[in-house]
């Protein structure tokens, strides 16, 4: 990596020769500077693929040209200012955006080989495959049972009641619920606590076996006994699973992700380990944030 400070043009263009793909040039320091990311944004064998993606709320712009490839079975932490585009980005990645009328994605956006907004798909399994997990629980207004059953239900995932009971169970328990839920599975979800629902809704999720699971903040309402589960659930999770986790918590990020991609005013700024973002980032944005002086 270049180290110094970069004094001439001449110089920055030296930098931007020696490392041209990388994009890993301390030009970029300059905190003006952010509609080229820096980092490797592509990987060797990718889950999801994002190329320019850009997206709008009316004609307010939200996402810049943001490209980005999320390799299989990892987990990658999105980070930045409140307001930067985290869950629009996010939400991009199963057409949850779709759900908002005045919002607009255009570019490409690939699951495996998949063109997820291609106009023919059904964007229901779509959404069984990559699931997702609010900030805000949201439980339907049905059992704790029901809850976590009905998505193997509406995807015939279950050839018998036994069968679905073991999906419910299992998933419960993998979402540290378990014990709290177990003698109470036909009273409403809405009536568990606020970290017990989120609990339920990561357990609805991972009840269809999704090949992706989207978190958007999903500890932020939870203490830390049950923000611990969560994590070792995402540990448990990423030898199956790719995941990508939207977290205010730089400890979070750290512990859970392979890979974070820093986001400032809708521009995707920088993308590296995870190790190497909160050690030695690339940009001077980014290197604002974590060390707290921004955000
Ligand atoms: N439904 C919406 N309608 C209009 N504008 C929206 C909508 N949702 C988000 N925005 C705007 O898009 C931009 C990005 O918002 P987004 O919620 O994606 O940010 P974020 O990084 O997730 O922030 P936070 O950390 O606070 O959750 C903001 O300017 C926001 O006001
Ligand atoms: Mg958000």
């Amino acid at each position: 990596m270049p180290s110094g400070k970069i004094t001439s043009v001449t110089e920055q263009t030296n930098q931007l020769q020696t490392a041209p793909s990388t994009g890993e040039t301390k030009l970029a320091n300059r905190a003006n500077d952010y509609s080229q990311t820096v980092g490797n944004i592509r990987v060797d064998s990718p889950k999801m693929s994002m190329s320019n993606v850009d997206v709008f709320y009316g004609d307010k712009q939200a996402i810049f040209d943001v490209s980005l490839d999320i390799a299989k079975n990892e987990v990658i932490a999105m980070i930045g200012p409140s307001g930067c585009g985290k869950s629009t980005f996010l939400r991009c990645l199963n057409r949850m955006n779709d759900t908002i009328d005045i919002c607009r994605v255009s570019g490409k956006i690939l699951l495996e080989h998949e063109d997820i907004y291609d106009a023919k798909l059904d964007v229901v399994p779509l959404r069984a495959r990559v699931g997702i997990v609010f900030q805000k629980p949201n439980p339907f207004p049905k059992s704790i049972y029901d809850n976590v059953a009905y998505g193997p239900r509406i995807h015939g995932l279950a050839t018998s009641k036994v069968e679905l009971d073991e999906i419910v169970e299992t998933s419960l328990k993998r979402a540290g619920l378990w014990n709290e839920a177990k003698d109470r599975l036909d009273q409403p979800g809405t009536g568990l606590s606020g970290g017990q629902q989120q609990r339920l809704c990561i357990a609805r999720t991972i009840a269809v076996s999704p090949e992706v699971i989207l978190m958007d903040e999903p500890c932020s309402a939870l203490d830390p006994i049950a923000t611990a589960r969560i994590e070792e659930l995402i540990d448990e999770l990423r030898s199956n699973y790719t995941i990508a986790i939207v977290t205010h918590s730089m400890q979070q990020a750290a512990r859970v992700s392979n890979r974070t991609a820093y986001f400032h005013l809708g521009y995707l700024v920088e993308v590296g380990k995870t190790n190497d973002i909160f050690t030695n980032p690339n940009h001077k944005l980014t290197e604002d944030y974590i060390t707290g002086r921004f955000g």
